[in-house]
């Protein structure tokens, strides 16, 4: 089902390797190529996925590279590179310096592949979005951030867990900021239809959103170094899926919203339409009035983040 030339993955760290070996695995396009500053890295993880292909049969070429110049004629960037959190971190805290790599790599996107879709993973995720399209330069469609994505595959897993069912039964929408303020939108969720609040007393619900709020943080207190990577990248491969195959998927990602929500100038996490070109449009679902309030938190955290970057990094 090859539908794209190339997808280049930067950054070689956890989550560059895991990706890049979900999307050879998806034969989703002919070349994916990563990119890290460490020399050797990308090249190794490259040969030894590449090395993987008469076992597991798929035709995709994986390459690795140094070079920023290695982005040329990209279909898809996947933007991953940047410091993880540690223990007692917030992504937040990631700010300053991740922004510093996100814009080398925003401006290497204009100059090598000016027509790529992007996906950007990089924490905070929204506002590294943000940041990433006002550097490259590229239309708001074509710049996105994954992060509702995973949240709500936390957030489903738990509520499967809960009521012993099948994960994938269980739908659902996480929107606002990949953080502490994230909103799952309770009124929207439910199990092959059943609303959720049939299903589970509303205590138990409580705690399951509380869990998703920690979801990235329970992980990285578990792993002691780095944070996770198999749930984030299995939504950055149903992505470039979504891209690859023109679906017209509607999924929660960090998109630039004018207007959309009573919002403007700023990303963070909502319903969209996602087809070969990126997003094709926001979707404006009705929230319930403690929805909308939390989401209104959700974005003004956003924009202080924001504010922290135009001030420094910016
Ligand atoms: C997470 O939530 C890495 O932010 C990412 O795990």
């Amino acid at each position: 089902m090859s539908s794209l030339g190339k997808v280049a993955v930067l950054g070689a760290g956890n989550i560059g390797g895991s990706l890049a070996q979900r999307l050879a695995e998806l034969d989703v396009a002919r070349e994916v190529v990563l990119v890290d500053i460490i020399d050797g890295l990308p090249q190794g993880k490259a040969l030894d996925l590449q090395e993987s292909a008469p076992i597991l049969g798929f035709a995709t070429r994986v390459s690795g590279s140094t070079s920023l110049d290695a982005l040329a004629g990209a279909d898809v960037v996947v933007e991953t590179a940047g410091l993880a959190r540690k223990p007692g971190m917030s992504r937040s805290d990631l700010l300053g310096k991740n922004a510093a790599i996100v814009r080398g790599h925003a401006e290497a996107v204009r100059r090598y592949a000016p027509n790529a879709v992007v996906v950007v993973v990089t924490n905070p995720v929204d506002v590294m979005t943000y940041y990433f399209r006002q550097v490259s330069g590229l239309p708001a469609a074509r710049v996105f951030g994954e992060s509702g994505t995973l949240d709500t595959a936390r957030f489903r897993t738990f509520v499967a867990e809960a009521l012993h069912v099948a994960p994938r039964d269980v739908t659902g929408f996480v929107l606002g900021t990949h953080g502490d303020t994230m909103v799952p939108i309770l009124s929207l969720t439910s199990v092959s239809g059943v609303p959720l609040a049939k299903l589970l007393p509303a205590e138990r619900i409580a705690a399951i959103v509380e869990r998703t709020k920690q979801g990235g943080g329970e992980i990285v207190n578990l792993l002691k170094s780095g944070s996770a990577f198999y749930a984030p990248t299995a939504s950055q491969a149903e992505l470039v899926t979504a891209i690859a195959t023109d679906a017209h998927r509607l999924v929660p990602v960090a998109a630039h919203l004018a207007g959309e929500f009573g919002e403007t100038d700023v990303c963070v996490g909502v319903p969209v339409v996602l087809g070969r070109e990126g997003i094709e449009r926001i979707v404006e679902i009705d929230l319930t009035a403690g929805e909308r309030a939390a989401f209104a938190a959700s974005v003004a955290a956003v924009r202080s983040d924001l504010e922290i970057l135009a001030k420094g990094a910016g």
